[in-house]
């Protein structure tokens, strides 16, 4: 079976989504683009070798000659889309966040639910990086022990003068949450956010500073360092009783030279994650040709924007804040 994808979305994340999907996926083909500025449509067409270019994604989630959807537009179409793929009866690869409103989610969730099967898979590509999985595994297997701290560095090159600490939270820091949620296999349950003072001349954002609990009682810090300057640069590390895993540098090589030695930091997420988004991808397609589903579920997506929220509450009132986690359905009971 050839999954036929129609891709909403052609800007830096779509593209890259219609590249791996025409070149390299089995099992799939790139059967329509759509964005709303034609022009990226077509650059993302004529990258991939995809033939059709629609303008309104409602006709690319309704074409029968669509089987499954990728949304990859802004996160404020996620939402309408997802629901629309719902409508439609067709599987659906969501960008993250699933939304940023939690009663979005709720909507898609309380959706899926009706319809009794898992069509949503949300776009937390880190569940299928390599060093992710591994300290993963090292958690089941009971190597460190129990785990009791887990700490999360997020950090990009620089953020545009409009980007705030509340974007950092709802856009950024989706990703750190849901992974926290899958290495400890347990739900977060309050935030405390903090921001450190900037001098007034530097302008830009000031890096988010989260604590997040979780229903176990283990802490989870998280930075989201939107200005960092110098990389790309994405670490983890869990704590546990008995020791502590944590993410090597995934670089392909090592520099030394005039009396140093040095790893190469990506200048965006692109690189770094790369093996990550294809294998989720392929992970995605492989899904729907046997029926099954992977990866974060819509379920997923509403628990990391439930934290988003309160995490956004927390930054606003300066108290630390509890997260509603709602009775989890049984459709998600493998989720
Ligand atoms: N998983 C990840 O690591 C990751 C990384 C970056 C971005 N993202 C997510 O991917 C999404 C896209 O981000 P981006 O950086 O590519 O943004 P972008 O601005 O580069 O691209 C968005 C594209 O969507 C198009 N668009 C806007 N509204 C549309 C509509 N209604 N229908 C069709 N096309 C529409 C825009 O014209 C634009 O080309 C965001 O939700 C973002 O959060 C995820």
């Amino acid at each position: 079976m050839t999954v036929r994808i129609g891709l909403i979305g052609c800007g830096v994340m779509g593209t890259d989504h219609a590249m791996i999907i025409g070149q390299q996926l089995h099992g799939a083909e790139l059967a329509m683009v759509c964005d709303a500025d034609a022009g990226r449509a077509r650059v993302a067409a004529e990258q991939a070798g995809c033939a059709r270019i629609e303008g309104d994604p409602l006709a690319v989630i309704n074409a029968p000659s669509v089987d499954a959807v990728l949304i990859a537009s802004p996160d404020q179409t996620h939402g309408p889309l997802t629901l629309a793929c719902l409508a439609a009866g067709k599987p659906v690869l969501c960008e993250k966040p699933l939304s940023q409103a939690a009663s979005e989610c709720e909507a898609i969730v309380e959706s899926e639910v009706k319809r009794g099967k898992r069509l949503v898979q949300v776009g937390f590509m880190r569940r299928f990086d390599p060093s992710y999985v591994e300290m993963r595994q090292a958690v089941l297997a009971g190597t460190i022990g129990r785990p009791l701290m887990l700490h999360c560095f997020h950090r990009n090159v620089a953020a545009p003068d409009w980007f705030t600490g509340q974007m950092a939270i709802t856009n950024s820091a989706p990703h750190e949450f849901d992974i926290a949620r899958f290495l400890l296999g347990g739900e977060l349950v309050a935030v405390t956010a903090f921001q450190p003072a900037l001098r007034r001349e530097k302008g830009g954002v000031a890096p988010v500073f989260m604590v997040c609990e979780t229903a176990a009682g283990q802490l989870v810090n998280i930075e989201i360092n939107n200005n960092a300057g110098y990389g790309y640069d994405v670490r983890g590390e869990i704590v546990g009783e008995r020791g502590a895993v944590s993410m090597a540098a995934p670089a392909g090589s090592t520099l030394d030279l005039h009396l140093s030695h040095s790893v190469a930091y990506a200048a965006d997420w692109r690189p770094r994650f790369a093996e990550a988004y294809r294998r989720q991808n392929q992970a995605w397609v492989n899904g729907i040709a046997s029926g099954t589903s992977a990866g974060s579920s819509a379920w997923d997506g509403l628990c990391a924007t439930l934290v988003a929220e309160a995490a956004v509450q927390s930054l606003q009132t300066g108290q630390r804040t509890p997260i509603r986690i709602p009775v989890r359905p049984g459709l998600y009971d493998h989720s």
